[in-house]
């Protein structure tokens, strides 16, 4: 199903990604570098910030200690949108999933 990412310049690019497969790896295995993604996956870094569009928050899980802890320590500001995005597993009803990137992860 589709995922938008939008960087922080304005740039959207449309990705394809498989059920199962995380956001932030489907990111960086596609170029996008505005997504870090430096542990791996295992909400312990912070630099795969992304803010999501608020007309999918209640289709998202919402997130688990570990990333609600990890969001403390985003380089880009916390807003009420902010997600890992290594900890947003798509699926099928996440069809045109918007994330936006913010201006830096470090
Ligand atoms: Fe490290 Fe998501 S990749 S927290």
């Amino acid at each position: 199903a589709k995922v938008i990412y939008i960087t922080a310049a304005g740039e959207r690019t449309e990705l394809e990604v498989d059920a199962g497969v995380n956001l932030m790896q489907a990111a960086v295995s596609n170029g996008i570098y505005e997504i870090v993604g430096d542990c791996g996956g295992s909400a312990s870094c912070a630099t795969c910030h992304v803010y999501l569009d608020p007309a999918f928050a209640q289709l998202v899980p919402a997130p688990g200690p570990r990333e609600e802890q990890m969001m403390g320590s985003t380089a880009s500001p916390r807003t009420a949108e902010s997600r890992l995005s290594c900890q947003i597993v798509m699926e099928e009803q996440l069809d045109g999933i918007i994330l936006r990137i913010p201006e830096t992860q470090w």
